[in-house]
């Protein structure tokens, strides 16, 4: 395992970071923090970044999982995406694969789940009660994170190919739903009695985060006296600061090293991260 000492930041030498340039990591650290924290802004995943992969042994889940194993969907439709859920996660994390070979795929899935979620007429004032009751858990030192950031104004951007209803009510319920956090995600488009009839918008999935930023051209003009982007992903479709390298740890961690600058093993908290803001601000 790779590891730097780093006296200002020592959250770096934990066992769960790896880092394909240490050096290089120092560098980019070090010129953040002298251009200032007002030219810093955030840009986070959320599924599996933001929220846990798992607690005590067991997965936690991603915002479809929330409504996929909730009380609005029926036995029927649980076992179809459960089914899809089989099948096309492997297929996301296979490293065998290239992202040209999964990305089609990938619109299937999220094609497929989502045709299914339209069928049961979800109701959107149940949405917080799902929520609620399901097993979502955002990684440990959130609080720190979030708060850290509204404090001193540092943008947070979460950009998720989850459902952004369910997310903002997550992070609402948690009370981190700050006036700066922005996100751009997949929402439910409901009819005037409150029922899903579709989603709106283009769909946002793991391999077309860039696409979409490009749609959202007006936020990133917005800050763009901030072009120091602290991003934190999971999937290689995140790219680029710290990877959460969560599951098939051997086989993808090559490829997490040289596509992320800091890579996180099996590291359930956001202690590192929370660290090199501290550091930045
Ligand atoms: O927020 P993020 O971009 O990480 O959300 C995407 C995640 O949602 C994917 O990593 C995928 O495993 C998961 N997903 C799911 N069910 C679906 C589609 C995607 O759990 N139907
Ligand atoms: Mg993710």
């Amino acid at each position: 395992m790779c590891r730097i000492f780093n006296v200002k930041i020592p959250e770096l030498s934990n066992p769960s970071v790896c880092m394909r340039d240490p050096h290089r990591v120092q560098e980019i650290l070090q010129s953040m923090v002298k251009a200032g924290s007002n030219t810093v802004q955030v840009i986070s995943d959320f599924d599996m970044t933001l929220t846990r992969f798992a607690y005590n042994g067991k997965r936690c889940p991603t915002c479809h999982n929330i409504l996929d194993n909730s009380k609005l969907i029926s036995n029927d439709c649980k076992e179809e995406l459960k089914k899809l859920l089989n099948t096309y996660y492997p297929i996301e994390i296979d490293s065998s694969r290239s992202i040209e070979d999964k990305l089609p795929l990938m619109v299937e899935w999220w094609t497929k789940a989502h045709e299914i979620l339209v069928q049961q007429e979800i109701r959107k004032d149940l949405l917080a009660i799902v929520v609620r009751e399901s097993d979502a858990m955002l990684r440990e030192g959130y609080q720190l994170l979030f708060d850290h950031l509204y404090e001193h104004s540092i943008p947070l951007l979460i950009f998720s190919a989850g459902i952004g209803d369910i997310l903002e009510e997550v992070i609402r319920q948690a009370g981190v739903f700050h006036p700066n956090v922005k996100v751009f995600s997949n929402y439910m488009d409901f009819d005037e009695t409150g029922v899903l009839r579709a989603f709106k918008g283009e769909l946002i999935h793991i391999y077309n985060k860039r696409e979409g930023a490009l749609l959202n051209t007006g936020h990133f003009q917005e800050l763009r006296t901030r072009p120091n982007v602290l991003l934190l992903g999971d999937s290689l479709g995140d790219l680029t600061m710290i990877g959460f390298l969560n599951d098939k740890v051997e086989e993808r961690k090559q490829s997490y090293l040289d596509s992320y600058d800091i890579v996180l093993v099996k590291d359930e908290t956001l202690e590192v991260p929370n660290a090199l803001l501290l550091y930045l601000t």
